[in-house]
């Protein structure tokens, strides 16, 4: 791929500017089918690394959204930042401002469960959370925040035919990267590896919860950084590795 071109670089852009709180880019600047890694530059490296003719379409806080074709169809990419609250600002000004419809989360997660190794890819069918944002949106009770079928379903047959393991479950999106100080990590750990639960990652329950509401489909497919249970992590090569495997899983997929 060429260099990434940007908005108004050739006056072209620049005059259909639909800017939203925090994304400043034409109305027709994404595709219907968006990925979401939580960094804005890994943003920047899939554009770079699996689409042709990638734009970026917006820089907002430095937050790079780009858009651009993989095997001649239109796909976008966009980093969230981390946790609900800021996946959740970018995921629902995508859906409701720019028309995005396929939201895929492209991240990484701490496994829980002795059988998930370092790289291994988790699908999360659903996601349980600490975070109240769903609660909110459904007047108190428990809303179950699932993952689209078909985007699941397709992610995992793709996985299956490219001869790549994949496990599927339920991930847990926690807003705290580091737990309660009055509790060892065992302890906070517990009832998640007691009730099952894959991977802890940081947004998943938000983003399933928000696109639900907002009529759009989406997943998490998150590779395994850290473990939880060894204290082992990946170098930043093999996180790069994961990654595009995981992209190149996803991008087959979805599209
Ligand atoms: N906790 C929360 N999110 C994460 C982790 C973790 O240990 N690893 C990767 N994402």
């Amino acid at each position: 791929m060429g260099p990434v071109r940007v908005p108004g670089s050739n006056g072209e852009l620049a005059c259909r500017i639909v800017p939203t709180p925090h994304i400043s880019a034409p109305d027709d600047a994404f595709a219907e089918t968006c990925l979401l890694p939580g960094d804005p530059l890994r943003a920047e490296w899939i554009a770079r690394t699996f689409f042709d003719d990638a734009e970026l379409v917006t820089s907002v806080r430095n937050v790079l959204g780009f858009t651009g074709t993989y095997e001649g169809k239109p796909v976008s990419v966009m980093g969230t930042g981390m946790g609900i609250p800021s996946v959740s600002i970018y995921a629902s000004e995508l859906i409701d401002t720019y028309g995005v419809k396929q939201l895929v989360r492209v991240g990484s997660c701490g496994s829980l469960q002795p059988h998930l190794g370092l790289m291994d890819v988790v699908v999360g069918m659903g996601a349980c959370t600490d975070s109240g944002v769903n609660r909110a949106r459904f007047e108190g009770w428990d809303f179950a925040a699932i993952a689209d079928y078909a985007l699941l379903r397709a992610t995992v047959d793709t996985a299956q035919s490219l001869g790549k393991t994949v496990h599927v479950g339920n991930l847990m999106t926690s807003d705290l990267f580091y737990g309660p100080t009055n509790l060892s990590l065992d302890e906070t750990m517990a009832p998640i590896k007691r009730m099952g639960v894959l991977a802890v990652e940081m947004e998943t329950a938000g983003l399933y919860g928000l696109a639900i509401e907002r009529g759009a489909a989406a997943l998490a497919v998150c590779s395994v950084s850290d473990d939880l249970t060894t204290g082992g992590a990946l170098s930043p090569d093999d996180r790069e590795r994961s990654l595009s495997d995981m992209v190149a899983i996803v991008l087959d997929a979805v599209l």
